[in-house]
């Protein structure tokens, strides 16, 4: 029997459908990981269910694949991964509709201010108040994205039949794109309206989106984030959204979370979000049995479905 070891807690279906092809240990279970892992550590062939760092792989030294529940892999030490020989999956385009769906959510609901608006009706104010003040629309705005992947594109569709005009950087200018490409982000964030992020989070992107990039997207910009946290100075986000040098924020991803800044918590030009770009339960019933047939596929033929290493 081939064993699987669950990080942390996956979807029930996903469980099911492990426990229908494999052993599974749930490390997330153990009072004593340690102790868990030096009884059961040899055994594991597989794993998927969380972040993955080299000290747990060293704990695991007969761990052939990490089969990661997202496409976003940061999360895991792919480089560790590498140099052990273990091989990594993730889950790309099931989500991709789910992601960009929200990202348009969120700047429908930041542009109309929506959050205040329910309030406003539950409260009672409609009546008392009248008419709230007006607000933007996104028809005729410009939108940046950066990171024009399988959910950038997907985004950009999106933005485009809202009669947006869209504009994307990335590290390289792709052909047969009909937007249009700016090599230097703080330029493209100086000439759009929305800076909507969602390209990979880890080294490479760590605060990419600085001071200088939410300064020249300015007064007159808003930023939205449904990728990863740490791609933007967090400190300066909020600085800058503070002191009105930027318009708002739709961010459904925060550096250091589920913690959310107090200050981020009380500003009335945000809109927040538990992180949840992929969380319907269509795309994480595909994504569950993503995970599982990435595993299948793999210990049945050696091949890799949704190969990252
Ligand atoms: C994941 C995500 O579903 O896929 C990703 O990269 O960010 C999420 O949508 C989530 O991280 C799984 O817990």
């Amino acid at each position: 029997m081939t064993n699987i070891l669950l990080a942390g807690r996956v979807p029930q279906d996903c469980l099911d459908e492990l426990d229908q092809r494999f052993d599974v240990f749930k490390l997330y279970e153990a009072e004593d990981k340690d102790a868990f892992l030096a009884e059961h550590g040899v055994k594991i062939d597989g794993m998927t269910g969380g972040g993955v760092d080299v000290a747990l792989m060293d704990a695991l030294p007969n761990l052939k694949i990490i089969a990661n529940y997202g496409v976003g892999y940061d999360a895991v030490d792919v480089v560790g991964a590498q140099e052990r020989g273990i091989r990594v999956t993730n889950t790309p385009n099931r989500l991709n509709a789910a992601v960009a769906e929200l990202t348009l959510g969120l700047m429908v609901s930041l542009a109309r201010n929506m959050p205040a608006a329910d309030k406003y009706v539950r409260d009672n104010r409609w009546t008392s108040e009248g008419s709230m003040p007006l607000t933007a629309q996104l028809a005729g705005a410009r939108v940046g994205i950066l990171g024009l992947g399988r959910i950038g594109k997907a985004i950009a569709v999106r933005c485009t039949a809202f009669d947006m005009e869209v504009a994307y950087h990335g590290r390289n200018e792709q052909e047969d794109q009909p937007y249009h490409y700016y090599a230097d982000l703080a330029e493209m964030a100086a000439n759009v309206d929305w800076l909507v992020i969602i390209a990979p989070g880890g080294a490479e992107t760590d605060k990419i989106v600085s001071r200088e990039v939410l300064e020249a997207l300015g007064s007159k910009g808003s930023l939205v984030n449904i990728a990863r946290g740490g791609l933007v100075d967090q400190s300066a986000l909020i600085e800058l959204l503070a002191n009105g040098a930027l318009r708002g924020a739709a961010l459904d991803v925060f550096d250091g979370e589920p913690e959310v800044p107090e200050a981020l918590r009380q500003m009335d030009n945000v809109v927040l979000s538990p992180h949840n770009g992929s969380a319907t339960r269509q795309t994480r019933y595909q994504m569950s049995m993503q995970v599982v047939e990435n595993l299948s596929t793999y210990f049945e033929s050696g091949d890799l479905l949704d190969k990252v290493i």
